[in-house]
């Protein structure tokens, strides 16, 4: 792709926002294309969170400070809808990604009457595990769908056909960070709930977060959960939204307290403060791209359109090269998975070569700057690489505030790692 001058701007804009987009504080300069193990962090997300660790004040109190704390939750909730567009339901925080998913699972599961559970094997373990955990203890039959291996993703068609009158909870991932290959949520969801309106359906959007165009009221959904260090956020919480339906069935909390409350404990304020800063990001970029745009949800989408294209370009050129410069697809023997044609493709490409062992890559990478990482057939990846015979990969994981110069530095990169 030929970037205009234009779009050249605004991405040396873009990574004027993020921290440590060169150089780690620890090993010094080098290319980070670890994004799906955790994205870069704004700078806005640093100092804010500074800010906000700094206030000692606690909500529901008589005083300023207490009333602006609880002004930024009541904003940041109320923006996250917007940015999630979702027309209804509640926004929550939690300890993490994988905390949030359990707890909703587990909630659906046992809340939901008789009947049977219905996910995928592409999933995350932390669908997975609490699907098995608590479909066990509820007793109630657990089927899993087997993904397909050629492209990555789910078989839709395959999906639908287990959902009957008798499944009452429905998990699916929207993105696998071990393919890197999206799932067509609309229509799986809208598939589920046309065989059984009554299903629960929970989503963990973790891995496909950072790529923006969330579009909840697209979906036909009750729960959808993020990991907010994944999308430019620091770590320490979770962030999920919960249909009216889910939120109301019963569930933990304080003896005689509200009964819609979701939250265990005093929330830190600078979750909500920091994802707020997060959507801030998101409606920047937006307008940087078009003024013509009146809605806040119109700037995301917009953003999440330059995101959608940037990191389509990265994984064109990392698959295919530019100029002189050989892609991974012709590489001798080189198993990319989810095919190289893949429409579906959110930013990643795990590879295997069958004479590179995948750790001897990833440390001749980190060697020359550049960060990636190993998927092993462990607890992890094993749902997905196993069924592929491989017994670990290479994930080079790329966001849209990487560039086309890193791509083709990590291209160099490999051709003398595979000729040494
Ligand atoms: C798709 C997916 N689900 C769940 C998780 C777990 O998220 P967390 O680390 O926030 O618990 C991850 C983390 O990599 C993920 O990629």
């Amino acid at each position: 792709m030929k970037y205009t001058m234009k779009e050249m701007e605004i991405i040396k804009n873009i990574r004027e926002k993020f921290a440590h987009v060169e150089d780690c504080p620890y090993s010094g300069k080098r290319i980070f294309f670890e994004n799906a193990g955790g994205s870069l962090t704004l700078k806005s997300v640093v100092d804010r969170s500074a800010l906000m660790a700094s206030l000692p004040d606690n909500q529901g109190r008589d005083n300023l400070a207490s009333s602006a704390i609880m002004d930024i939750i009541k904003k940041s909730k109320l923006k996250t809808l917007d940015f999630f567009n979702a027309k209804n339901g509640s926004i929550i925080v939690g300890e993490s990604g994988t905390e949030l998913l359990f707890r909703l699972i587990r909630t659906a599961i046992l809340s939901s009457g008789k009947g049977s559970v219905v996910g995928s094997n592409l999933e995350h373990p932390a669908s997975r595990s609490a699907t098995a955990k608590w479909s066990k203890i509820a007793s109630k039959k657990l089927i899993m769908v087997p993904h397909c291996n050629e492209t990555g993703t789910l078989d839709i068609e395959r999906y639908i056909d287990q959902i009957n009158s008798e499944v009452v909870v429905a998990t699916v991932v929207h993105t696998s960070p071990v393919t890197g290959i999206g799932v067509d949520l609309k229509n799986l969801t809208k598939g589920i709930k046309e065989k059984n309106p009554n299903c629960l359906v929970i989503v963990d959007g973790i891995q496909h977060a950072a790529h923006g165009n969330i579009n909840i009221s697209n979906y036909h959904i009750d729960g959808y959960v993020i990991s907010p260090y994944k999308v430019f956020s620091r770590h320490g919480y979770g962030l999920a939204w919960m249909s009216d339906r889910l939120r109301n069935l019963p569930h933990e909390n304080l003896m005689n307290g509200p009964e819609e409350n979701w939250e265990l404990g005093t929330r830190d304020v600078g979750s909500y403060a920091t994802f707020s800063d997060v959507i801030d990001y998101f409606d920047w970029l937006g307008s940087k791209l078009s003024t013509t745009q009146n809605t806040s949800y119109e700037k995301f989408f917009s953003a999440s359109k330059f995101i959608h294209k940037q990191e389509k370009n990265l994984t064109e050129v990392m698959l295919h090269g530019k100029d002189n410069i050989k892609g991974l697809s012709s590489f001798q023997n080189i198993k990319i998975i989810g095919g190289i044609e893949n429409e579906l493709r959110e930013g990643l490409v795990s590879f295997s070569l069958p004479d590179i062992p995948s750790e001897a890559i990833v440390k001749g990478l980190n060697e020359k700057g550049i960060r990636t990482h190993i998927r092993k057939s462990d607890h992890y990846s094993g749902n997905i690489l196993e069924p592929l015979g491989l017994k670990n990969c290479v994930r080079v994981s790329m966001c849209h505030y990487n560039t086309e110069e890193e791509v083709l530095q990590f291209l160099t990169s490999m051709n003398e790692i595979v000729h040494l």
